[in-house]
């Protein structure tokens, strides 16, 4: 079958090349992809935010199935439009979507469901949400509703810092994503990130994984996309696994169906594990960058068939085999990340760094002159398994100082958390 992938991160590197290696996928191609994901897939130059370019692109070529990397486009409606041309994608459809395209959609959800959550609340003018600090006090999370890149939470320790976050949202610092507040208790404990397959009813457990957010060491430092991820996460044991599907997964998936907005593709929970369980922080409609790329090393089941089955409703059944080994990822970025950073700099040494078999997969990169420049703030994902966490870390930092690359950093401590342990 032809296969289109949309996206040009990290995590669609992962996805390119674990769908390569699937024996039903004949032709692989990836809208709009980089340097790494070109040695895997045929890159076409969409944008993945070109929702009429994608589906034209999939009529002229007869793409068979299209899996869909971010979120913007799946908040977008690029599923709902594909269905309506007949082609079959991986992804919820907008109104699905809306589990991580709106964060109060999703707390008012939680809250009909008893899903355990932070407590909240949710405003669409500057007096109520400031009235609500005020009386709540701090330390207390202030955020936009609507997608942010990231950047739309404020952790506010004083309510000074929480007044001013709420002035900022409602003064179009997030654009339309703050025509909405949301305002939650604090929680304490340590964050998973939590995966399930789900097919409109029936929701799979995938590997689980812990992510890295600030962009340095000893978790200092501005929030980023993620610096690096291990999997599995040893907070998640079994028994935390079954919990957070009996009280978290499956009645979001129950939910949805009831409400008429079956949620078909990735569910991405973002976990904290306090001494009440694990309750909810987010819902991401994606898998996670750079979880991901942990996952798909983990993956010994081919991808494919289990993303058409989560398209098609036909999850009951079905099952996935996974490394016991762990995987670890290094994300290398321009310096500067997650602020301003220098584009268009040579990456060296990649050859040299991808061997015995660590994948360094791509995130901001192009060719140009026969040469890997950097063109992102993410640039690599470098990521190795090992008999032990420990291990698989050496080797992702042995092949990370393989790359010559003057104008990238990392952290240098990626997986801290579990080696401690
Ligand atoms: P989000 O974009 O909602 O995942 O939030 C980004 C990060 O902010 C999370 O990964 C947490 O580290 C933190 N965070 C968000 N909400 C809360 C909360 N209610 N309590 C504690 N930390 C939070
Ligand atoms: N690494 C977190 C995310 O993809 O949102």
């Amino acid at each position: 079958m032809k296969v289109l992938v949309v996206g040009s991160g990290g995590r669609e590197h992962a996805l390119c090349w674990a769908i390569a290696a699937s024996p039903l996928c004949s032709r692989l191609y990836c809208a709009p992809g980089n340097a790494g994901i070109a040695r895997d897939a045929e890159c076409v130059p969409i944008a993945a935010d070109d929702i009429a370019g994608i589906v034209n692109f999939c009529n002229d070529e007869a793409i068979d199935f299209v899996v869909v990397g971010p979120e913007g486009p799946l908040v977008a409606g690029l599923v709902d439009r594909l269905a309506e041309a007949g082609i079959m994608a991986f992804g919820p459809r907008a109104d699905a979507a809306v589990l991580e395209g709106s964060k109060g959609f999703t707390k008012d959800l939680c809250a009909r469901y008893g899903i355990p959550t932070a407590a909240y609340g949710r405003f669409a003018d500057a007096a109520s949400a400031k009235a609500f600090v005020r009386e709540k006090g701090a330390p207390i999370v202030v955020k936009a509703d609507g997608l942010a890149a990231g950047k739309g939470v404020i952790m506010a320790e004083t309510e000074e810092q929480a007044l001013s976050a709420i002035d900022e949202i409602f003064g179009g610092k997030f654009g339309a994503a703050g025509a909405e507040v949301v305002i939650e208790e604090w929680m304490i404990g340590e964050e998973a990130s939590f995966f399930a397959l789900v097919d409109g009813e029936h929701a799979l457990a995938l590997a689980t994984a812990q992510d890295h957010k600030r962009a340095f060491d000893g978790d200092t430092g501005p929030n980023t996309g993620g610096m690096g991820a291990y999997s599995p996460a040893p907070v998640m044991t079994q028994a935390m696994i079954d919990a957070v599907m009996d009280r978290i997964i499956n009645p979001t998936v129950a939910a949805m169906h009831r409400e008429g907005r079956e949620f078909r593709g990735v569910l991405f929970a973002g976990l904290m594990i306090t001494d009440k369980g694990p309750q909810l922080i987010e819902y991401n409609v994606r898998f996670g960058d750079p979880e991901c790329q942990v996952l798909m090393m983990r993956l010994k089941s081919d991808i494919l068939p289990a993303l058409i089955a989560a398209a098609d409703g036909q999850l009951a059944n079905f099952d996935l085999r996974w490394r016991d080994e762990p995987a670890l990822t290094v994300v290398v970025a321009a310096n500067g990340y997650p602020g301003d950073y220098k584009k268009g700099t040579v990456i060296g040494g990649l050859d040299e760094a991808g061997k015995d078999g660590v994948q360094v997969f791509h995130a901001g990169t192009a060719m140009k002159d026969g040469k890997v420049v950097a063109t992102g703030g993410r640039v690599l994902a470098v990521t190795a398994l090992g008999k032990t966490i420990a291990e698989a870390r050496e080797k992702a930092y042995e092949a990370v100082d393989r790359i010559d690359w003057p104008d990238g950093f990392c952290r240098r401590d990626i997986g801290w958390r579990a080696i401690g342990r």
